[in-house]
């Protein structure tokens, strides 16, 4: 069996991070969405990955690189343009070929891995298996319609939703579905929708089966179930600290802090997870807070948010809460005269003041 996994797109609901950088590759708890992908494929016994790229592709090939370091074999496929889910699994076919593969979004995040799916889905002698997650927001995503456990109707984005099942981002094919996605028409958005090719196996009388799954799962698509996924895999962490604590500072909860880091005068309430070289002085870091490498925070707050790389938080004043900050941002009070807010924000930046 092989893997497909899909790492074009755009990321348009995480701009502004997602115009310097892909989107499976932000960082919850420190380590890129798209690794939590390979490692579950690789954990299911998977080792001969197909990787989608799209414009992101010297960022992704650079993180994921040949796969040796996670123990697989990466092939990158180039997709000229983000055409639809079902157009990467058509021009993936020369990879593909006849193998049964699974194939996953590279922004999806699935607590229990697919180890067990992989294995129901290899002795259910189907043509295709889904997975599906009761939601509170159907209308963000394919949604299904099940008779007497069957999938029997599939839609993608309905706007009226008819269930609450949402279509995870974890789909197993065997090469049946060359003949869906080649026969399927873009949808109204231009894109070949793989929800549009799966119901083509419905109707055309090929056996797909539907699991429901039961621990979480996050599409990491927009800033709140990024920080939502950050939190689930915060609540997995465990204690390791390899920085330098100093004696006024407390450390509470699990909390892990990575080499050459400083924790000076301050307290930090765990789940939080911080990288290595960073300085934390006089400061407050609290629960379910990822902060990445070469990070410094001075006399400021930090609670529920993901910090990336290089980033500086100095003297605030008030407690940074819910927020995601892209590489190397600098925010500062200072004492310059006359007292006001001075921004340089990228397109589609969102900052709350109080
Ligand atoms: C895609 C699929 C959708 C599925 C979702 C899961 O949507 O089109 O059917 O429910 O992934 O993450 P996207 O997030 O690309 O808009």
């Amino acid at each position: 069996m092989k893997a497909l996994i899909l790492s074009g797109g755009k990321g348009t609901r995480l701009r502004p991070i997602t115009h310097t950088g892909a989107k499976q590759l932000v960082p919850v708890a420190n380590k890129p969405i798209l690794f939590y992908a390979i490692e579950a494929i690789r954990d299911a016994g998977i080792t001969d990955i197909g990787i989608v790229v799209g414009d992101t592709h010297e960022e992704i090939k650079a993180a994921v690189g040949t796969g040796e370091k996670f123990g697989v074999k990466v092939t990158y496929i180039h997709q000229e343009a983000p055409l639809g889910l079902a157009h990467a699994v058509k021009i993936a076919e020369p990879f593909l070929k006849d193998d049964q593969f699974v194939m996953f979004l590279g922004d999806n995040l699935i607590k229990d891995g697919i180890t067990s799916l992989v294995e129901a889905y290899k002795k259910s002698g189907a043509n295709c298996q889904i997975l599906l997650a009761k939601v509170p927001n159907p209308q963000d995503f394919g949604v299904a319609v099940l008779e007497g456990g069957r999938a029997v109707k599939l839609v993608e984005k309905p706007k009226d939703p008819p269930s609450d099942l949402a279509l995870v981002g974890v789909y197993m094919f065997d090469h049946h579905i060359f003949e869906a996605v080649n026969a399927i028409k873009p949808s109204a958005r231009g894109e070949l929708e793989i929800t549009d090719a799966i119901q083509y196996l419905i109707d055309h009388g090929y056996r797909v089966e539907s699991h429901l799954v039961t621990g979480w799962w996050k599409d990491t698509g927009n800033l709140e179930a990024m920080l939502e996924a950050n939190r689930l895999i915060l609540d997995t962490l465990e204690t390791n600290i390899e920085g330098e604590v100093d004696a006024e500072s407390q450390i509470a909860g699990r909390v892990s802090i990575g080499k050459g880091t400083k924790i000076i005068q301050s307290s930090i309430r765990g789940p939080v997870i911080i990288g290595e070289d960073c300085h934390i002085e006089n400061a407050f870091i609290g629960p379910y807070t990822s902060i990445n490498n070469r990070v410094t925070i001075i006399a400021s707050e930090v609670e529920h948010s993901i910090i990336l790389e290089n980033c500086t938080i100095l003297n605030i004043g008030a407690r940074l809460e819910d927020s995601l900050l892209g590489k190397n941002v600098k925010i500062e009070r200072n004492g310059r005269k006359p007292r006001a807010y001075r921004m340089m924000l990228g397109d589609n930046s969102a900052v709350g003041v109080i």
